[in-house]
């Protein structure tokens, strides 16, 4: 395959070196970008006297038809040529001559590859946004219709205070908007337009940088050109933005495992998002969850790999660089396949209020409320505590919940109990009271839901 710089060459690359140095196979997906960069390029150079006006037309209208081509499969991407960039201009002079080899003039594949990349990139942030988006809606829906319902909330996985799932649920729609926001905020640093810097000077010919980024929805240019075709910090950026989306979709995924399991059995998932063992007939397990959990190394793996890659390079264009796509590319579509089967296997799952219900009464959840009980009668908050926590360990040893002491047996531990004590320790009172701002009373998690709803309207 010729290649586009094969002038001062002798001999032709070897064939292992010439597989080791492509990157077809992992840059095709960018064809449209590449084709709509270069659409862009040429009618700047036109609208600046650097090509004829016929000459633009010639070369817009080839490469549409490229495009529409690639788009239906009637052409066939060539892997043998060295990069997608390469791809499309050799196209394009097959087809129409001369006038094809001067699309490339006041530019270097160095501002284009960036330029490709800058713009699928925030394609994929605004895909990225939208999965987002709906699987907060899918999160709020859930949190909606169980704002009354009891779950032991944990600390250290031990049960430790009655909250509504709703809260729990909620917990997580505040993460991922988050990740919205961070979305949001490396968007910005994507949406720069490097074209123009050419291979790492800029270029002799009177090209006019601000109508190429313009024509391509960029909010600006790359102010320097040595950074343009060097700057990979858009690309580590959002491969981070996805590792910490990633690590919240691991969270909570490890959460449905347990809530799936026949130990919490809080949550059953559908048979859509569960799957059989081939040995053991009993078996359905969690297997989507479980993805979506260990999906997150390689989210992070993808990270790493690039700012190794990125550390120590000297300026300005090295091929290392070329190594950016693999890794940002897997990161992208592992998280937008993870999103993509989160939503709806937690909108399909059936809550088991009950199971949770019954893990809330089991676990003396309620002693915070019966210390706090004590304290309000006048005791001071550490004598409370302790009484409540021989309270406790005198009703582990009778096998009964608090709320089935008779009063008798509470007021061997204080006479400050009364029959009140009982409506102070109902879980559903202890979760209604905890009514401070983003507390768990149903009160306060409505008030969240509407904080969310501003944010995730269409
Ligand atoms: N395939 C290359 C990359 O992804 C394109 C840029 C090539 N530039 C060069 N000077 N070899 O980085």
């Amino acid at each position: 395959m010729d290649k586009l710089w094969a002038g001062r060459f002798k001999s032709a690359l070897n064939s292992a070196a010439d597989d080791f140095n492509s990157s077809i196979r992992v840059d095709s997906r960018m064809y449209r970008e590449d084709i709509e960069g270069s659409q862009a390029h040429v009618r700047m150079l036109a609208s600046c006297g650097i090509v004829t006006e016929a000459e633009a037309d010639a070369i817009l209208r080839c490469l549409g038809e490229i495009r529409a081509e690639l788009d239906d499969g009637r052409l066939e991407i060539d892997y043998a040529c060295e990069d997608i960039h390469s791809f499309v201009e050799k196209t394009l002079t097959a087809r129409i001559g001369d006038t094809g080899k001067k699309l490339h003039t006041a530019r270097s594949r160095n501002d284009q590859v960036a330029v490709d990349t800058r713009l699928y990139l925030r394609r994929m942030a605004d895909e990225e946004k939208a999965a987002l988006l709906t699987l907060v809606r899918t999160l709020v829906k859930l949190a909606k219709e169980n704002t009354e319902t009891i779950l032991p909330g944990y600390t250290h996985l031990q049960r430790a205070q009655p909250i509504s799932f709703a809260q729990q649920l909620l917990a997580y729609a505040n993460m991922f908007l988050r990740d919205l926001e961070r979305l949001a905020d490396c968007r910005v640093r994507i949406n720069r337009c490097p074209l123009g810097a050419a291979a790492l000077a800029g270029t002799t010919y009177p090209i006019d940088r601000t109508l190429t980024a313009s024509l391509l929805g960029f909010d600006g240019i790359c102010e320097n050109s040595v950074d343009a075709v060097s700057d990979r910090d858009y690309i580590a950026e959002l491969a981070f933005v996805n590792a910490l989306i990633a690590m919240h979709v691991s969270r909570l995924a490890e959460e449905v495992t347990l809530w799936a399991s026949y130990e919490f059995r809080f949550v059953e998932l559908s048979d859509e998002f569960s799957t059989g063992s081939s040995i053991m007939p009993q078996k359905k397990n969690p297997d989507i969850a479980e993805l979506a959990r260990g999906k997150c190394g390689r989210v992070y793996g993808d990270l790493h790999a690039l700012l190794t890659m990125l550390k120590g390079l000297p300026l300005a264009y090295n091929k290392d660089l070329q190594e950016d796509k693999e890794a940002v590319f897997d990161s992208v579509d592992t998280v937008l396949a993870t999103l993509g089967v989160l939503a709806p296997m937690l909108e399909t799952m059936t809550v088991r209020k009950d199971e949770m219900r019954k893990a809330a009464d089991g676990g003396y959840i309620n002693a915070t409320d019966c210390a706090d009980y004590l304290a309000k009668k006048g005791l001071p908050f550490r004598d409370a505590y302790k009484i409540t926590g021989a309270l406790v360990a005198y009703a582990i040893d009778e096998g009964k919940t608090l709320a089935g002491l008779s009063l008798d047996e509470y007021r061997t531990f204080s006479p400050l109990f009364e029959a009140d004590v009982y409506e102070a320790l109902d879980m559903h009172t202890c979760m209604s009271l905890r009514s401070s701002e983003g507390g768990t009373a149903p009160a306060r998690v409505e008030e969240q839901i509407r904080k969310i709803e501003e944010h995730i309207h269409d």
